[in-house]
């Protein structure tokens, strides 16, 4: 149906065109590896992303990998002071995403050392929302869970041609409840990173590039921007 022609078309699209970036080369491979690896491939999606809340990606390599040179698991980050983490926080702005970083791992070792697995026992860690609690579980762990950030919205709200208010809290709302429905249940982590890096690169606020998009046949902005042509993608 519907939903497995979404599926395919956006993993297909990611296989091909996914950015190489320093976190995914922690967080790609075998599922048949040990709990620390897993562990050690949750807390690397875990720094990464909340670095990527409100700074680009090319800004946040450089500090990933200085921050992962310093504190490589869980178990180096509950070791350092506060200090230490702003230090090499420096720049990225919003301290307050580094000290919950460093007081969630604090927690989560102090506590005896099991890393949270899924998105709702994630959610219980200190300055871990929703988004983060998702995308860890979905990429580290495989939990079929959604995530939705702005560029979530942008690609769903677009794709089933949904005009209401992207900002209100009930249309977020139901773009969790969409992104549920549609995250694929074999490859979520793919999928959710597929749908984020789609709205990034090709289904952008600008300009979105619908005759390159894996989603075009399925898009229902731009099947009524055919038909009515006073209407436009951007407009979503
Ligand atoms: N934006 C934030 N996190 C991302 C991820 N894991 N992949 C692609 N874009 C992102």
């Amino acid at each position: 149906g519907e939903v497995d022609k979404i599926r395919a078309s956006l993993l297909e699209w990611y296989d091909e065109n996914r950015r190489d970036l320093p976190w995914r080369r922690i967080s790609d491979g075998e599922d048949n590896v040990g709990i620390e690896e897993k562990e050690t491939r949750a807390y690397a999606v875990w720094v990464s992303e909340v670095m990527l809340q409100q700074t680009r990606v090319q800004t946040v390599i450089d500090y990933f990998n200085r921050w992962m040179e310093k504190w490589p698991t869980i178990h180096h980050l509950a070791q350092a002071t506060l200090e230490e983490v702003n230090e090499m926080w420096a720049g990225l702005g919003y301290y307050r995403r580094a000290r919950f970083l460093l007081e969630g791992a604090k927690t989560i070792v102090d506590g005896g050392g099991e890393f949270p697995k899924t998105a709702s026992s994630l959610q219980k860690v200190k300055g871990i929302g929703k988004y983060t609690a998702g995308a860890i579980s979905s990429i580290a762990f495989k939990e079929a869970v959604p995530v939705v950030d702005g560029n979530v919205v942008r690609v769903l709200t677009r794709l089933k041609a949904i005009s209401a208010n992207p900002k209100d809290s009930t249309t977020v709302k139901m773009i969790w409840k969409l992104a549920r429905q549609l995250v694929d249940p074999s490859r979520p982590g793919d999928f959710n990173q597929a749908i984020m890096e789609l709205g990034a690169t090709v289904c952008n606020t600008s300009g979105p590039r619908c005759s390159t998009c894996a989603l075009s046949l399925n898009c229902q902005a731009l099947s009524l921007s055919t038909y009515h042509k006073s209407v436009q993608v951007t407009d979503y």
